[in-house]
């Protein structure tokens, strides 16, 4: 990933303004790093199908970080979960003002759009992309899932529900970086095959998040944990045991649906998915 990171600090947004701390506070949560999933997720597929696309895959897989890396801002906020640290930095409210958080992060939500409207693609790529990245992201994926997870604090959900919930606020964005990856080399059913996976893979991601809310320390996770106690989290509702045991079996489904992809993106995908199939042990 070291190419994307390069890619990533050679084309941060920029502002010349009379602002003092406006450019600053725009590129410091991109650089903080993070582990960069979504982004390796969509590479990984481009890299397996046609490999001379990478640098170009590059645009879009920015753009999912871009879009992520707002989430992460206006999810640390006051009004949402309140919390002081992201990437092991002070989050942008803390070490700026709520002002700065909200606007940074709605700027790199538009950056995230204007970046992959400039991708070296044809017309017809570049709207999939964006609308890919827009429904998922938006009012039907990430930003839904948000609403309901902040809506239902200490208010008890059916573990359906919840989901649901995770469904939308996590795992749509991972499920479109693999179909993103498939739109790129021109291969649409297999980006539908691969949404379907990354329905599931998201949702043991975010459940994996949920207990490692309870079994890491925030020094070791970068982030504020034991945060999640008024949240319809899987570990708030079912204890640690039954989520270990709901996230094993999700992971060993998802071991065998790897298992019959194409050789050439399982051997892509492999490396990548088992460290993150098996994280929350
Ligand atoms: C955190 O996402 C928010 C969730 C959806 C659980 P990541 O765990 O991918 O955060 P970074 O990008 O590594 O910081
Ligand atoms: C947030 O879920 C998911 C987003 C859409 C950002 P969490 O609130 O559990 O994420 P963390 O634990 O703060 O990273
Ligand atoms: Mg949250
Ligand atoms: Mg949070
Ligand atoms: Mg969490």
């Amino acid at each position: 990933m070291q190419n994307f990171e390069n890619f990533l600090l050679k084309n941060l947004p920029v502002s010349k303004s009379i602002h003092p701390t406006y450019e600053e506070a725009l590129c410091k949560m991109l650089v903080a790093g993070g582990k960069r999933f979504r982004p390796a997720l969509l590479l990984g597929v481009v890299k397996s199908y046609n490999s001379l696309m990478i640098d170009g895959a590059m645009h879009a897989a920015y753009a999912i970080e871009l879009l992520h890396t707002y989430s992460l801002i206006h999810d640390d906020l006051p009004a949402m979960d309140d919390s002081p640290l992201r990437r092991s930095k002070p989050t942008l409210h803390v070490a700026y003002d709520e002002v700065t958080a909200i606007l940074v992060g709605d700027a790199l939500n538009t950056y995230s759009f204007e970046v992959l409207s400039n991708a070296p693609f044809s017309d017809y790529t570049r709207v999939q992309l964006i609308r890919e990245l827009a429904s998922n992201g938006g009012l039907n994926g990430m930003v839904l899932g948000q609403a309901i997870d902040c809506y239902f604090e200490n208010k008890p959900l059916a573990i359906e529900d919840v989901k649901i919930l995770h469904t939308n606020k996590t795992a749509k964005l991972i499920a479109t970086s693999l179909k993103m990856g498939a739109i790129i080399v021109g291969l649409e059913e297999l980006g539908e095959k691969l949404y379907d996976f990354g329905i599931k893979l998201g949702l043991l991601f975010q459940i994996q998040d949920d207990i490692l809310d309870v079994t890491q320390s925030s020094e070791e996770a970068g982030k504020l944990t034991g945060n999640d106690e008024d949240k319809n989290s899987f570990v708030t509702l079912l204890g640690l045991d039954e989520t270990m045991r709901e996230a094993n079996e999700l992971a060993s489904e998802l071991t065998i649906e790897l298992n019959s992809f194409d050789e050439n993106l399982q051997r892509e995908l492999s490396p990548l998915l088992m460290k993150y199939i098996n994280r929350h042990k």
